[in-house]
């Protein structure tokens, strides 16, 4: 889907024109991949516009630039009221952030130290990301995820989506829709831009933060609003074999929000519909996020911009 674009983008505590936002060529970040970034959604509500765990995204950020030793000159707070202001300068809603901070132009060497750091926050419209609303068609990919100790995947850096590129590619080259990476060691990992989720006997089984996945934020928020629903959760290692045998199976995702798995590897995911599970913590948090079921855990953060049309659950 081409980006549409907006009016501004945010860069270092400014607005500037979307077309001005521009780096040159000899950048860190275009030679060796050293960028940290998020991803967040703006949702609408039947008479407002919010965005979703706003602050937890921001926070999320400033861990993947600690962790790749990028000072960000920006608290959470600072960076949460920069993503606020741009929404509402380009008055889109629902909408998509993109928050991005990198090495930019300076030294050349590998060593990302002596490049500034820049950072930008782009919003534009933008829909659903894991096509078919009838389940998604996805395989386990050839590609492993992201080895312990290599590339950390507890930072949303931009260099940890070539591995996601290789596995999206493979996928849709085959036709699917989605691919789900395996650990170094065999075990469910995640999609290349979503979390996994299975049920089995009415549990509600994950992936750990130590089988190479992004700690996601719709992960969190589906794990909280099972724990709240009474469903038992397990967060375990699990071998690839549960995605065949298991009762429902879904992503999680900004971009992918509760996405259920209709079949894995040609192989239907019980009888291939949205189990009694999915639809449940499915039904909680469109709910919460389209507004028609209270924000009780303020996940929200309102903005002030007028939506045409409120989006339906
Ligand atoms: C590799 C990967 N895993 C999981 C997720 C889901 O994370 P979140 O729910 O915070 O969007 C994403 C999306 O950002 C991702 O890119």
């Amino acid at each position: 889907m081409p980006i549409q674009t907006t009016t501004n983008i945010w860069h270092n505590g400014s607005l500037i024109p979307w077309d001005k936002a521009q780096i040159h060529v000899m950048s860190h970040v275009v030679h060796y991949g050293s960028s940290v970034f998020e991803g967040i959604r703006c949702y609408a509500q039947p008479n407002a516009a919010s965005i979703f765990r706003l602050p937890e995204h921001m926070a999320r950020l400033v861990d993947s630039a600690k962790i790749y030793r990028m000072p960000l000159p920006y608290t959470v707070e600072q960076l949460s009221a920069a993503v606020i202001d741009v929404v509402e300068a380009n008055g889109v809603a629902p909408c998509y952030i993109r928050p991005i901070a990198f090495r930019g132009y300076g030294e050349l060497g590998v060593n990302p130290l002596k490049s500034p750091v820049e950072v930008y926050i782009a919003n534009y419209p933008w829909g659903k990301y894991v096509p078919g609303t009838s389940g998604a068609d996805v395989c386990v990919s050839s590609w492993s995820r992201l080895a312990p100790n290599t590339m950390p995947t507890l930072a949303k850096a931009g260099a940890n989506y070539m591995n996601s590129q290789l596995i999206r590619m493979e996928a849709e080259i085959n036709g699917y829709s989605e691919g789900i990476g395996l650990d170094t060691n065999g075990y469910l990992s995640e999609g290349s831009g979503e979390n996994l989720f299975l049920v089995r006997g009415g549990v509600l089984y994950t992936t750990p933060l130590a089988n190479s996945v992004l700690n996601g934020i719709t992960r969190s928020s589906v794990l909280t609003l099972a724990k709240q629903l009474g469903i038992e959760v397990v967060e375990q290692a699990l071998p690839r074999e549960m995605l065949y045998i298991c009762d429902e199976a879904f992503f999680t995702g900004t971009a992918a929000e509760v996405t259920h798995l209709r079949s894995v590897d040609r192989i239907m995911v019980g009888d291939g519909t949205m189990g009694p599970i999915t639809k449940a913590l499915h039904d909680e948090f469109f709910g919460i996020v389209h507004g028609t079921l209270p924000d009780r855990y303020n996940w929200l953060t309102p903005v002030n911009v007028k939506v045409a049309e409120p989006v339906g659950v």
